[in-house]
């Protein structure tokens, strides 16, 4: 187990305990438990940390990363937002991201892939939906997705990555 949060006991006793929950389930079936996981991580504690890190399109916050699993808190200013991407993992797939809004109004659109030929990836939207603080939504492995800030204030945002991802790649085309 890596933490990038160190001698966080309480951390590395529930993450244990979730893992151990979560490897009876399916994951689209685990939902509630991710849920009730992330919810040790508020809003208020995040936005007193100061180890936030300027990337291009928001703030980043690493909370742990392990090899089955990791967690990053994203802040998002009023205009800030992704293009599509896919989280490519360590193992050559693509992991599996849940995402909570802890604070603020999240854009969120998923897409499926249609044509893998680059140098443009075509994809096709599924669908699109706002995600208020509280609600949990999810990208699947084989989906591409675009994230962004839809209110006026700050978006808080924690996400849970079914393996850790390696990179992202942006070079998609949206097809009607
Ligand atoms: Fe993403």
């Amino acid at each position: 187990m890596i933490l990038t949060v160190k001698d966080d006991q309480n951390l590395i006793r529930k993450t244990d305990n979730f893992l151990e929950q979560l490897n009876e389930l399916k994951l689209d079936e685990s939902l509630s438990l991710i849920d009730q996981y992330l919810s040790q991580f508020t809003a208020t504690e995040l936005l007193a940390s100061k180890e936030w890190l300027r990337q291009e399109k928001f703030y980043r916050k690493p909370i742990l990363q392990l090899t089955s699993m990791s967690v990053i808190a994203f802040l998002w200013n009023p205009s800030d937002i992704t293009e599509y991407h896919r989280h490519h993992n360590y193992q050559n797939g693509f992991s599996h991201a849940f995402i909570k809004v802890l604070k603020g109004k999240a854009f969120h659109e998923v897409a499926e892939i249609v044509d893998e030929t680059k140098p443009f990836i075509k994809l096709r939207q599924c669908y699109s939906e706002i995600v208020k603080p509280g609600m949990i939504t999810q990208v699947q492995p084989e989906q591409a997705h675009a994230l962004g800030n839809f209110g006026c204030g700050q978006m808080l945002s924690i996400h849970l990555y079914i393996t850790p991802v390696k990179n992202v790649d942006e070079q998609f085309c949206l097809i009607s």
